[in-house]
């Protein structure tokens, strides 16, 4: 493989994104790895410029922007300034709803992806009318904040009345969440593309409910059911993020979503997986990268095609996520069938035809 392109790393210039830009250099001929906090974005009749350290910065073929949710709005800002001239494996709207819960909530229920019941509740007296109809445990939340560090649990009444007092004084919309039980372990799952390249569990340690690494939590490499990488997939493609982590708890009813998060640390999955995810994001976008660049060029060596006047015979292997079959993409292309259209299915063993119903 040649190495080629250009690309560009902006982050915190944590541990995990010193790995990510590392691994980005094995594909990439060029990588940058920026710091935001020494970014600028300058507008000024000559239009549009990032600065770094007071410079312009260059043009890439591949830009990945990484930051906590207190840089959101100059995460939005840098990837809004490239959309359209280089690859991003997020959209600009990413950054502003997986860094904030509510509206992460309100993204993923049209799509009907399980999650626990959820109150977004603008003010105080809104949220005392709901602690007299909910059941009780609940879990009390502000929209952004990472590690447990947002995240309050109430068993009574009373306890969450006093929650709902002290957050009166921060003035800002909250959620009101079920609590699902699952004696404080919950399910992290690395969605990169349309797959989950790792997973694990993570338990809180004892008299915590919290079960993030950082608030003393411990990981175990687990392997998910095709439905919860459905459900992890389908919650990344809501809010527009091919690279994410997707939180998850296992309860009684099933999986359901709890946050997305854009930036995920990548040590504690790479240790308990001892799988190279930082290899896999950087491969990935590569991969995207290129794709992008021959962009209606043939680009897929493993389909051979040949074309008559309107029937295509392509010969490619068969790619399954989970238990299903996941077609190429030249199928879409050519069938032109899109989402939600009805079609009829004649199955035969070694046989499958798909037609318009
Ligand atoms: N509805 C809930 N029921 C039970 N436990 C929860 C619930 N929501 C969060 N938790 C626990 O709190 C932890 C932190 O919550 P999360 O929503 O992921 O916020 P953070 O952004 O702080 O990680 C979760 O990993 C989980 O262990
Ligand atoms: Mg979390």
């Amino acid at each position: 493989m040649t190495k080629k392109y250009r690309a560009v790393l902006f982050s915190q210039q944590s541990k995990s994104s010193l790995w990510i830009a590392d691994a980005m250099k094995i594909y990439f001929e060029v990588v940058d790895h920026l710091d935001i906090r020494k970014v600028e974005v300058s507008l000024s009749t000559k239009g549009a410029e990032i600065l770094y350290e007071g410079k312009p910065v260059e043009e890439y073929d591949c830009i990945h922007v990484k930051g906590s949710f207190r840089y959101v709005d100059l995460l939005r800002a840098i990837s809004t300034y490239y959309e359209g001239r280089c690859y991003n494996p997020l959209t600009p709207s990413a950054y502003t709803i997986g860094h904030d819960k509510l509206l992460t909530h309100i993204k993923l229920h049209p799509k009907k992806i399980p999650m626990p019941t959820t109150y977004l509740v603008p003010s105080t007296q809104t949220g005392r009318k709901i602690l007299d109809k909910i059941n009780y445990p609940i879990v009390m939340k502000l929209p952004s904040g990472t590690q447990g560090k947002g995240v309050m649990f109430a068993d009574s009444y009373a306890a969450a009345s006093s929650l709902l007092d002290a957050l009166e004084t921060l003035r800002q919309p909250f959620l009101i969440q079920e609590y699902v039980d699952t004696d404080g372990v919950d399910t992290r799952a690395i969605v990169i593309g349309d797959k989950v390249v790792a997973s694990m569990k993570r338990k809180a340690v004892e008299r915590e409910k919290r079960a993030n690494i950082h608030a003393g939590g411990k990981g175990e490499a687990c392997l998910l059911d095709s439905h919860t990488k459905r459900i992890a997939i389908d919650a990344a493609k809501a809010i527009g993020a091919e690279i994410c982590a997707v939180d998850l708890l296992e309860g009684l009813k099933g999986a359901v979503v709890i946050e997305i998060n854009l930036s995920p640390g990548l040590q504690g999955i790479t240790d308990v997986t001892s799988i190279d995810v930082a290899d896999k994001i950087a491969k990935y976008l590569f991969k995207k990268t290129d794709e992008r660049a021959n962009e209606g060029a043939e680009s897929s060596t493993e389909i051979i095609q040949e074309m008559d006047q309107d029937k295509h015979e392509i010969i490619s292997p068969l790619d399954f996520r989970g238990e299903r079959i996941l077609l190429p993409e030249i199928v879409t292309k050519i069938t032109k069938f899109t989402e939600n259209e009805e079609v009829s299915l004649s199955l035969e063993k070694g046989k499958l035809k798909i037609s318009k119903f």
